[in-house]
Protein backbone atom coordinates (compact mmCIF):
# COMPACT_ATOMS: atom_id res chain seq x y z
CA UNK A 1 0.00 0.00 0.00
CA UNK A 2 1.06 3.30 -0.74
CA UNK A 3 0.02 6.80 1.10
CA UNK A 4 0.44 9.45 -1.22
CA UNK A 5 1.76 12.51 -0.74
CA UNK A 6 -0.61 15.26 0.20
CA UNK A 7 -1.73 17.98 -2.02
CA UNK A 8 -3.50 21.20 -1.18
CA UNK A 9 -5.30 22.46 -4.64
CA UNK A 10 -6.07 26.28 -4.80
CA UNK A 11 -9.13 26.37 -7.75
CA UNK A 12 -9.14 30.22 -8.52
CA UNK A 13 -12.03 30.29 -10.56
CA UNK A 14 -13.06 32.29 -12.28
CA UNK A 15 -10.80 35.05 -10.25
CA UNK A 16 -7.76 36.83 -10.40
CA UNK A 17 -6.14 39.92 -12.19
CA UNK A 18 -2.83 41.23 -12.39
CA UNK A 19 -3.74 42.37 -8.88
CA UNK A 20 -3.40 38.85 -8.01
CA UNK A 21 0.42 37.90 -9.00
CA UNK A 22 1.43 39.43 -5.75
CA UNK A 23 -0.26 36.34 -3.55
CA UNK A 24 1.79 33.94 -5.31
CA UNK A 25 4.69 35.85 -4.34
CA UNK A 26 3.53 35.60 -0.81
CA UNK A 27 2.60 32.13 -0.84
CA UNK A 28 6.10 31.42 -2.40
CA UNK A 29 7.55 33.42 0.45
CA UNK A 30 5.54 32.10 3.46
CA UNK A 31 6.24 28.56 1.94
CA UNK A 32 9.90 29.29 1.66
CA UNK A 33 10.06 30.94 4.92
CA UNK A 34 7.73 28.12 6.59
CA UNK A 35 7.31 25.04 4.85
CA UNK A 36 4.63 23.12 3.86
CA UNK A 37 4.15 19.24 4.78
CA UNK A 38 2.58 18.64 1.45
CA UNK A 39 2.74 19.44 -2.59
CA UNK A 40 0.80 22.45 -2.97
CA UNK A 41 -0.77 23.74 -6.54
CA UNK A 42 -2.72 26.66 -8.13
CA UNK A 43 -5.58 26.97 -10.70
CA UNK A 44 -5.39 30.34 -11.70
CA UNK A 45 -7.55 31.17 -14.96
CA UNK A 46 -6.06 30.59 -17.87
CA UNK A 47 -5.24 33.80 -18.66
CA UNK A 48 -2.66 33.98 -16.06
CA UNK A 49 -1.15 30.84 -16.00
CA UNK A 50 1.81 31.92 -18.65
CA UNK A 51 2.58 35.46 -15.94
CA UNK A 52 2.55 32.70 -12.72
CA UNK A 53 4.44 30.25 -14.72
CA UNK A 54 7.01 32.79 -15.89
CA UNK A 55 7.75 34.14 -12.57
CA UNK A 56 9.54 31.09 -11.32
CA UNK A 57 7.79 30.83 -7.89
CA UNK A 58 9.14 27.43 -7.18
CA UNK A 59 7.04 26.96 -4.28
CA UNK A 60 3.78 27.08 -6.53
CA UNK A 61 3.27 25.22 -9.48
CA UNK A 62 0.55 26.33 -11.80
CA UNK A 63 -2.11 23.91 -13.02
CA UNK A 64 -5.17 24.82 -15.58
CA UNK A 65 -9.02 25.07 -14.36
CA UNK A 66 -10.49 22.78 -17.51
CA UNK A 67 -9.04 21.39 -21.10
CA UNK A 68 -10.74 20.66 -24.39
CA UNK A 69 -11.07 17.24 -25.57
CA UNK A 70 -9.55 17.95 -28.53
CA UNK A 71 -6.04 18.19 -29.51
CA UNK A 72 -6.76 21.51 -31.73
CA UNK A 73 -9.48 22.20 -33.82
CA UNK A 74 -12.20 24.74 -35.48
CA UNK A 75 -13.11 25.40 -31.07
CA UNK A 76 -13.24 28.79 -30.67
CA UNK A 77 -12.42 30.28 -27.27
CA UNK A 78 -11.30 26.52 -25.89
CA UNK A 79 -8.08 25.82 -24.64
CA UNK A 80 -6.27 22.45 -25.28
CA UNK A 81 -4.48 20.76 -22.96
CA UNK A 82 -1.54 20.34 -24.99
CA UNK A 83 -1.57 24.39 -24.47
CA UNK A 84 -1.66 24.37 -21.20
CA UNK A 85 1.14 21.56 -20.62
CA UNK A 86 3.44 23.55 -23.31
CA UNK A 87 2.86 26.62 -20.11
CA UNK A 88 4.40 24.63 -17.56
CA UNK A 89 1.06 23.23 -16.44
CA UNK A 90 1.47 19.81 -14.31
CA UNK A 91 -2.00 19.15 -13.54
CA UNK A 92 -5.62 19.72 -14.88
CA UNK A 93 -8.92 19.96 -13.23
CA UNK A 94 -11.87 18.76 -15.50
CA UNK A 95 -15.37 18.07 -14.54
CA UNK A 96 -15.71 20.49 -12.09
CA UNK A 97 -19.23 20.30 -10.32
CA UNK A 98 -19.27 24.06 -12.13
CA UNK A 99 -18.33 23.04 -15.50
CA UNK A 100 -20.65 19.48 -15.29
CA UNK A 101 -23.54 22.54 -14.07
CA UNK A 102 -23.41 25.25 -16.49
CA UNK A 103 -22.05 23.79 -19.14
CA UNK A 104 -23.37 20.45 -19.47
CA UNK A 105 -20.19 18.45 -19.28
CA UNK A 106 -21.60 14.66 -18.59
CA UNK A 107 -19.52 11.74 -17.88
CA UNK A 108 -18.19 11.12 -21.89
CA UNK A 109 -17.24 14.32 -21.71
CA UNK A 110 -15.49 14.73 -18.45
CA UNK A 111 -14.13 11.23 -19.38
CA UNK A 112 -13.05 12.79 -23.02
CA UNK A 113 -11.04 15.81 -21.25
CA UNK A 114 -9.56 13.55 -18.82
CA UNK A 115 -8.05 11.70 -21.20
CA UNK A 116 -6.49 14.44 -23.73
CA UNK A 117 -5.20 16.00 -20.08
CA UNK A 118 -3.36 12.69 -19.70
CA UNK A 119 -2.26 12.72 -23.35
CA UNK A 120 -0.71 16.00 -22.96
CA UNK A 121 1.70 14.82 -19.97
CA UNK A 122 -0.06 16.51 -17.48
CA UNK A 123 -2.58 14.54 -14.40
CA UNK A 124 -6.07 15.04 -14.19
CA UNK A 125 -7.58 15.81 -11.43
CA UNK A 126 -11.40 14.36 -12.09
CA UNK A 127 -14.11 16.39 -10.00
CA UNK A 128 -17.02 14.21 -8.95
CA UNK A 129 -19.74 14.78 -6.01
CA UNK A 130 -23.39 14.74 -5.39
CA UNK A 131 -26.01 17.38 -5.65
CA UNK A 132 -28.45 18.32 -2.41
CA UNK A 133 -31.13 16.33 -3.93
CA UNK A 134 -28.73 13.19 -4.83
CA UNK A 135 -27.71 13.57 -0.97
CA UNK A 136 -31.49 13.47 0.37
CA UNK A 137 -32.15 10.81 -1.76
CA UNK A 138 -30.00 8.67 -0.27
CA UNK A 139 -27.97 8.53 -3.58
CA UNK A 140 -24.52 9.89 -2.82
CA UNK A 141 -22.31 6.50 -3.28
CA UNK A 142 -24.51 5.58 -6.29
CA UNK A 143 -23.99 9.03 -8.20
CA UNK A 144 -19.91 9.06 -6.94
CA UNK A 145 -19.24 5.75 -8.33
CA UNK A 146 -21.06 6.15 -11.37
CA UNK A 147 -19.11 9.57 -11.98
CA UNK A 148 -15.72 7.94 -11.04
CA UNK A 149 -16.41 4.88 -13.53
CA UNK A 150 -17.60 7.08 -16.11
CA UNK A 151 -15.03 9.71 -15.85
CA UNK A 152 -11.80 8.21 -15.82
CA UNK A 153 -10.03 7.83 -19.25
CA UNK A 154 -9.54 3.94 -20.42
CA UNK A 155 -6.12 4.27 -20.61
CA UNK A 156 -5.11 6.61 -17.61
CA UNK A 157 -2.80 5.50 -14.96
CA UNK A 158 -2.64 5.72 -11.47
CA UNK A 159 0.23 7.96 -11.88
CA UNK A 160 -1.69 10.47 -14.16
CA UNK A 161 -5.12 10.54 -12.22
CA UNK A 162 -6.56 12.37 -9.02
CA UNK A 163 -10.19 12.32 -7.95
CA UNK A 164 -11.91 15.40 -6.05
CA UNK A 165 -14.76 14.41 -4.29
CA UNK A 166 -16.50 17.50 -3.89
CA UNK A 167 -19.93 17.50 -2.55
CA UNK A 168 -21.50 19.98 -5.02
CA UNK A 169 -24.10 21.89 -1.77
CA UNK A 170 -21.05 22.37 0.46
CA UNK A 171 -19.11 24.57 -2.63
CA UNK A 172 -19.02 28.04 -1.54
CA UNK A 173 -21.97 27.55 1.34
CA UNK A 174 -20.01 26.90 4.35
CA UNK A 175 -21.70 23.94 4.85
CA UNK A 176 -19.21 20.75 5.06
CA UNK A 177 -20.25 16.78 5.06
CA UNK A 178 -19.18 15.00 8.11
CA UNK A 179 -16.38 13.38 8.98
CA UNK A 180 -18.16 10.26 9.07
CA UNK A 181 -19.79 11.20 5.52
CA UNK A 182 -16.85 12.14 3.78
CA UNK A 183 -14.80 8.79 5.36
CA UNK A 184 -17.55 6.75 3.71
CA UNK A 185 -17.24 8.06 0.02
CA UNK A 186 -13.33 7.91 0.04
CA UNK A 187 -13.17 4.77 1.00
CA UNK A 188 -15.78 3.84 -1.58
CA UNK A 189 -13.60 5.80 -4.22
CA UNK A 190 -10.62 4.33 -2.98
CA UNK A 191 -12.37 0.56 -3.33
CA UNK A 192 -13.43 1.85 -6.81
CA UNK A 193 -9.32 3.11 -7.67
CA UNK A 194 -7.98 -0.24 -6.37
CA UNK A 195 -10.52 -2.49 -8.76
CA UNK A 196 -9.54 -0.46 -11.69
CA UNK A 197 -5.35 0.01 -11.15
CA UNK A 198 -4.61 -3.05 -8.93
CA UNK A 199 -2.43 -1.98 -5.74
CA UNK A 200 -1.08 1.00 -7.14
CA UNK A 201 -4.99 2.59 -6.62
CA UNK A 202 -3.68 2.84 -3.16
CA UNK A 203 -1.08 6.03 -4.66
CA UNK A 204 -4.12 7.84 -6.55
CA UNK A 205 -4.61 11.16 -4.53
CA UNK A 206 -8.69 11.57 -3.68
CA UNK A 207 -9.05 15.12 -2.38
CA UNK A 208 -11.78 16.70 -0.37
CA UNK A 209 -12.97 19.93 -1.75
CA UNK A 210 -16.17 22.25 -0.71
CA UNK A 211 -15.42 25.15 2.06
CA UNK A 212 -12.67 23.75 3.13
CA UNK A 213 -10.36 26.74 5.18
CA UNK A 214 -8.02 26.76 7.71
CA UNK A 215 -10.47 26.29 10.59
CA UNK A 216 -11.72 22.77 9.12
CA UNK A 217 -8.77 21.62 7.45
CA UNK A 218 -6.92 20.12 9.75
CA UNK A 219 -9.96 17.66 10.51
CA UNK A 220 -11.36 17.21 7.10
CA UNK A 221 -7.85 16.26 6.17
CA UNK A 222 -7.23 13.74 8.99
CA UNK A 223 -10.40 11.65 7.79
CA UNK A 224 -8.84 8.01 6.03
CA UNK A 225 -8.12 8.37 2.30
CA UNK A 226 -8.27 12.06 2.44
CA UNK A 227 -4.75 12.99 0.57
CA UNK A 228 -5.66 16.54 0.09
CA UNK A 229 -7.52 19.25 -0.85
CA UNK A 230 -9.56 21.05 -3.39
CA UNK A 231 -10.12 24.45 -1.88
CA UNK A 232 -12.14 27.49 -4.16
CA UNK A 233 -12.80 30.90 -1.89
CA UNK A 234 -9.85 30.39 0.80
CA UNK A 235 -7.21 29.91 -1.76
CA UNK A 236 -7.32 32.95 -3.36
CA UNK A 237 -5.63 35.11 -0.37
CA UNK A 238 -2.30 33.74 0.38
CA UNK A 239 -2.11 33.41 4.02
CA UNK A 240 -5.68 31.72 4.31
CA UNK A 241 -4.55 29.22 2.13
CA UNK A 242 -1.07 29.01 3.30
CA UNK A 243 -3.78 28.44 6.84
CA UNK A 244 -4.88 25.42 5.07
CA UNK A 245 -1.58 23.93 3.90
CA UNK A 246 -0.14 24.44 7.69
CA UNK A 247 -2.90 21.41 8.64
CA UNK A 248 -0.29 19.17 7.30
CA UNK A 249 2.41 20.25 10.38
CA UNK A 250 -0.57 18.85 12.31
CA UNK A 251 -1.40 15.54 10.77
CA UNK A 252 2.55 14.84 10.20
P1 LIG B 1 -14.98 26.47 -2.08
O1 LIG B 1 -13.70 26.11 -1.36
O2 LIG B 1 -15.09 27.94 -2.36
O3 LIG B 1 -16.17 25.89 -1.40
O4 LIG B 1 -14.90 25.81 -3.54
C1 LIG B 1 -14.54 24.47 -3.64
C2 LIG B 1 -14.31 24.16 -5.07
O5 LIG B 1 -15.23 24.16 -5.88
C3 LIG B 1 -12.92 23.90 -5.49
O6 LIG B 1 -12.88 23.36 -6.76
Amino acid sequence: MTTPKALVAGNWKMNGLKAAIGEITRLNDLISTSGANCDVLICPPFTLISTLVGMGAKNVPIGAQDCHMNVSGAHTGDISAQMVAELGCGHIIVGHSERRADHGESNDTVKAKAAAAQAAGTNAIICVGETIDEREAGSTIDVVRAQVKGSIPDDARADNTTIAYEPVWAIGTGKVPTAADVEEVHREVRALLMDRFGEAGSGVRILYGGSVKASNAEELMSVPNVNGALVGGASLKADDFYGIISAYDKIG
